[in-house]
């Protein structure tokens, strides 16, 4: 990502480098200038005896000092420019990658799956897009800025003094420069090492902070306050921990750089002054050289600095490309087929466990799903059906030769043509907060008409439209303005909208009450003539007119058949069905 950045983007940075040396000379040169007027005009009031012949007028030294002065005023100008171009060539592609890389972190985040989520905390995948892309900026900008200046600097003032001085006299002095490398190595791997503890640790601060905001709910309801602020404490420790210790070596390493600058210092004062004694070099030129090694002393200070920054940006770097590198674990076959329409999908002995885990969740399913159909799931709890959906949507990877749609494996279908095919409510929705035709629409361009017509089937326009902007009224975080009958029934409405060949319903009526949930079913088939539908649900009641009904028991189908069928073999299904229709008898 970085290197394919900087391959397009290595002329704006030359730009930006080549101003920045601009000025540096600029602002060299400037000093200068300003000496030649003051020897200049020294030299027309106070002409030395062998010019007392040319006579000076007034109107001479005016001109000659007009004409220094707009040089200077160029100069300042020329100034102004290259940092104004700088800054935008630089700083401004820093910002340029900073936003491709937000984005390129963002589509990955998108084609990840349940499986990574699983392993990953939202609170901490938000501190990579964050912190750590800013310090990958600050190592794209300030860091290529105060290394390019601290190097040419560097290289001026060495190269004034072996010219203008002695080079004898400026080798000596820059041996212990040099040792300054072997320090920045080895101080620039632990500050790395501890920047990287730093940005894990607030990344752990930061997700349990997430995680707590969304849940304060249910913590003060438990009452759970000094727990929380416990565990809270804990972590903000261990990031302090770490910080310290980032000061702590940042404390050692700056002030060890400034101490071999003054060794250097040191030697100048001691080799020049016996130098300047014996006649090898002059008292001037020993002044020079002393001022030239305080040139030296900034871009000593930068190389401190300018480490800092880039090893931060590396070891936060290395975090962006942990989520980049990620790679979803279901491989989508680059010559995978596109779904134009979902006929059929069978499944043959489809055995699946979670990774990392030993347990079967699935165990010999077999199932048809045919076009048209609707199709019951019911089950224990645990005993695998919101994971037998997402298999079916080809967000977990399966062996091959197990699932079938229109006859071709799972594996060779692409998974997002798939998942175009079929409109799946999951067990646990999602709203965002945003107005509640939004939350149908998803920002796709569809007809408000189609929305509320979607609504109504699922049997909540009518509470909606009693809300003060109707379907547009805001629903807040995640919904939480709406009950959760009314929240499940608009996720409902957003899968109705949509057209597709398979309805995929996850218990996704649970939290309304059942006689509302079969009416929903009912008229839903109504509407849904030639359409598959299969809902997973707790509630036999509405299963009756299923033209298949498959029994879940700890991974295993250990019943099928249609309503009658089931009744009449007398096992689980029948037992759970007598369970729930008690209430209604009596
Ligand atoms: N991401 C996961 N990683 C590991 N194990 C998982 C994961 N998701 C679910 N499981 C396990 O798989 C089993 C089946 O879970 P699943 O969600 O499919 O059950 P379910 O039939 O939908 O249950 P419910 O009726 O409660 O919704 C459970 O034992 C669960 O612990
Ligand atoms: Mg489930």
């Amino acid at each position: 990502m970085i290197l394919d950045f900087l391959k397009r983007n290595w002329k704006y940075y030359l730009i930006g480098v080549l101003a920045l040396i601009t000025i540096d000379l600029a602002q060299l040169y400037v000093p200068r200038l300003v000496g030649k007027i003051v020897d200049k005009v020294e030299f027309f009031t106070n002409p030395p005896p062998s010019s007392l012949y040319i006579v000076f007028s007034n109107d001479a030294l005016m001109s000659f000092v007009k004409s220094f002065s707009a040089w200077i005023i160029g100069l300042a100008l020329a100034v102004f420019l290259g940092r104004f171009v700088w800054r935008m060539m630089i700083i401004g592609s820093a910002r340029h990658f900073e936003k491709q890389a937000m984005r390129t972190l963002f589509d990955k985040l998108l084609e990840l799956d349940p499986i990574f989520y699983g392993k990953m905390n939202r609170g901490e995948l938000m501190s990579r897009f964050t912190n750590d892309l800013r310090a990958v900026w600050r190592m794209l900008s300030a860091g290529v800025v105060i290394s390019t200046d601290a190097a040419f600097m560097s290289v001026m003032s060495i190269v004034m003094m072996g010219t203008f001085v002695n080079w004898k006299l400026t080798s000596f002095v820059i041996i212990p420069m040099l040792s300054i490398s072997v320090v920045v190595i080895f101080f620039g791997k632990v500050i790395h090492r501890t920047f990287a503890q730093v940005q894990e640790s607030f990344s752990k601060l930061s997700g349990f902070t997430e995680e707590s905001i969304s849940a304060v709910r249910i913590i003060k309801s438990f009452s759970v306050i000094d727990e929380f602020e416990d565990m809270f404490e804990e972590r903000a420790w261990k990031n302090l921990e770490a910080r310290m210790k980032l000061v702590l070596v940042s404390g050692i390493f700056w002030p060890m750089v400034r101490v071999i600058g003054s060794i250097s210092a040191f030697l100048s004062l001691l080799l020049g002054g016996k130098m300047a004694i014996l006649g090898e070099i002059t008292i001037g030129g020993f002044i020079a050289f002393n001022s030239y090694l305080g040139m030296l002393v900034w871009p000593m200070t930068a190389f401190g600095w300018v480490v800092n920054i880039i090893q931060q940006g590396r070891a936060s770097l290395k975090r962006v490309y942990q989520v980049l590198e990620s790679e979803p674990s279901v491989k989508e076959n680059p010559d995978s087929a596109s779904l134009e329409k979902l006929r059929y999908i069978e499944i043959n002995d489809l055995d699946y466990r979670y990774p990392d885990d030993k347990r079967f969740v699935l165990r010999k399913i077999n199932m048809n799903i045919n076009e048209g159909n609707f199709i019951g799931i019911v089950g224990t709890v645990g005993s695998g059906k919101s994971t037998l959906a997402k298999a079916i949507l080809k967000f977990l990877p399966v062996e091959r030769e197990r699932i079938f749609v229109n006859g071709m494996d799972i594996n060779d279908v692409n998974g997002k043509s798939l998942r175009g095919r079929i409109a799946y409510v999951p067990q646990e929705g999602f709203l965002f907060s945003d107005t509640i035709y939004r939350n149908v629409t998803l920002g796709e361009d569809i007809p408000e008409e189609k929305v509320r017509d979607a609504l109504k089937t699922a049997g909540v326009l009518d509470e909606i439209e009693k809300l003060p902007d109707g379907i547009y009224t805001k629903v807040g975080e995640r919904g939480i303005t709406l009950s959760g009958g009314q929240r499940q029934r608009v996720m409902i409405a957003r899968a109705l909208v949509r057209d597709v060949d398979l309805y995929l319903f996850d218990d996704c009526l649970s939290a309304v009450d059942p006689e509302t949930e079969e009416e929903i079913i009912r008229s839903l088939r109504s509407k849904m003539i030639g359409k598959t539908l299969v809902v997973i649900t707790h509630r036999l009641k509405v299963l009756q007119d299923a033209d298949w009904i498959y029994v879940l028991d700890g991974g295993n189908i250990i019943e099928e058949g249609t309503h009658e069928e089931l009744m009449k073999r007398g096992g689980l299904y029948k037992e759970m069905f007598l369970h729930q229709t008690v209430g209604d008898a009596v």
